[in-house]
């Protein structure tokens, strides 16, 4: 049951233009919708296997850059993006995927203000694909969220008029992966996870992402490969949450954390390195907990060790401005009226993604305690809810009472920005590389 079938059934009697928009027909068409960091290089992964890839988003601004070929992720290359802009066609109009085989989702799954799973998102796409579904259609979900979404948020708005899931059209959650900033594995070489509702749906998928990766690994269910992307993220923040409060202790005990890490990850077995940090940040490591506790909570279970690593890595912000405090403290200033830089304000070194950054958070308890705030990071222009844009480095170093090293980012001279300024706090350990004596670690 390979794809080509359904491409066929799809674009069979297809002229050079949409019969519905007029926009020119790609060939063999696959649709995105959320052309974000994951589905931009997931458009651009199919394009390069020789796809014709319907791109679809709702934001103008990342259409009109892509129609420029101008890339707004750090990892697309716009040499990338211009040898692969004639098999990618931006649009905002859905009734475009009509002429496609398959349509992959990756829209935001963000919490709410009340941190529960926001799926407004995901319903909204969900209603607008179901609008436009064609006979035949693959349709895969790729936002993370809690097991049970497929089945329960897409499947009910894609059956609705009586059709059939595995006949009439086609229905699997396959994860996204992606680590932006990573160079060392791709799409092509991280091994992609499928689940279908049926059998017949979880062939589809498994062909369909053959194409552009290694290894496809074929799942039981949808809810499989939902909890096994939660699993993989909430792994990664337990042990976040495990090093940060070993930092704590090490801090009250006056032992190098660093030191510590290193010398546990000597050994060859048995250990995986997760460094202290700053708090997790990013859209998916903060937020993933939540979606797990929500779908567990409705089965009257509370997965305490789940919440309890978000509790932790929640809190390191606070920690992290005690600790700027005690510095200022030891030069016998208080915060109120310091000058404090901060050097990186997203969440992880080269990238410009500031969701969940632990840099936002520990600005706001920095001006809630009165410090005159500036920042400066190459990969983030400006902060519209903070009211600030980055500042020249060199003039913010001249002007400062305390430089805190929040995101060590590439291509910054740390060692020079700690010599510039009379005390620094790092919380990253990028301060382990060069001798200086004015800066304090975590
Ligand atoms: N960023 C990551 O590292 C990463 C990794 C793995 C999984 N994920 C998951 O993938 C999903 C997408 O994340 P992202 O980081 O790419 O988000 P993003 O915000 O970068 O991109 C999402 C895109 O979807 C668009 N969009 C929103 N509503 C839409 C709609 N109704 N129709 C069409 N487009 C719409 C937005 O304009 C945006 O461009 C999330 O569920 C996230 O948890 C993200």
């Amino acid at each position: 049951m390979a794809l080509p079938r359904l491409r066929v059934c799809v674009l069979a009697g297809r002229t050079d233009a949409c019969a519905r928009t007029g926009h020119p027909l790609p060939d063999k068409a696959l649709g995105i919708v959320g052309l974000g960091y994951v589905g931009l290089p997931l458009a651009l992964a199919f394009a390069d296997a020789g796809n014709e890839v319907v791109g679809l988003d709702t934001d103008a601004t990342k259409l009109t850059d892509l129609a420029a070929g101008r890339s707004y992720i750090e990892d697309v290359d716009e040499a990338a993006l211009a040898a692969l802009a004639p098999r990618l066609h931006p649009t905002a109009d859905y009734a475009d995927l009509e002429d496609c085989a398959a349509v992959i989702v990756c829209v935001p799954t963000p919490l709410s203000n009340s941190r529960e799973p926001d799926l407004s998102y995901l319903r909204e796409a969900a209603a607008q694909v179901a609008a436009h579904l064609q006979p035949g259609q693959l349709i895969v979900l790729e936002s993370t969220s809690y097991p049970g979404t497929t089945r329960e948020e897409l499947l009910p708005a894609l059956s609705a008029g009586g059709r059939t899931v595995g006949e009439d059209f086609f229905l699997a959650f396959s994860p996204e992966r992606i680590d932006p900033g990573r160079s060392d594995h791709s799409i092509r070489t991280t091994p992609k996870l499928v689940g279908g509702i049926t059998a017949a749906c979880t062939e589809h998928a498994r062909d369909l992402y053959a194409q552009i990766c290694d290894t496809v690994e074929v799942l039981s269910s949808p809810e499989t490969a939902e909890l096994a992307k939660l699993l993989e993220n909430i792994f990664r923040s337990v042990n976040i949450a495990l090093v940060n409060e070993i930092a704590q202790l090490c801090d009250r005990l006056g032992i190098d954390v660093w030191e510590v890490v290193d010398a546990a990850a000597t050994k060859p077995f048995g250990f995986m390195r997760f460094d202290p940090g700053p708090g997790m940040g990013g859209h998916c490591l903060p937020v993933d907990p939540f979606y797990l506790a929500f779908k567990a909570r409705e089965h009257d279970f509370y997965p305490e060790f789940v919440e309890l690593a978000g509790k932790v890595n929640q809190a390191q912000p606070e920690f992290c401005v005690r600790r700027i405090e005690r510095v200022l403290n030891d030069a016998g200033k208080p915060v109120k009226g310091s000058r404090i830089l901060i050097l990186g304000a997203s969440y992880k070194p080269g990238i410009g993604d500031t969701r969940e950054s632990p840099a936002l958070r520990i600005m706001t308890l920095l001006r809630d305690l009165g410090a005159e705030l500036s920042y400066h990071d190459p990969f983030v222009p400006e902060l519209p809810a903070q009211g600030l844009t980055s500042v020249d480095l060199a003039a913010g170093l001249a002007d400062t009472d305390l430089l805190a090293i929040v995101t060590a980012h590439p291509g910054v001279d740390h060692a020079a920005a700690v010599a510039a300024v009379p005390r620094a706090i790092d919380f990253r350990g990028i301060s382990r590389k060069f001798d200086a004596d004015n800066v304090e670690r975590l």
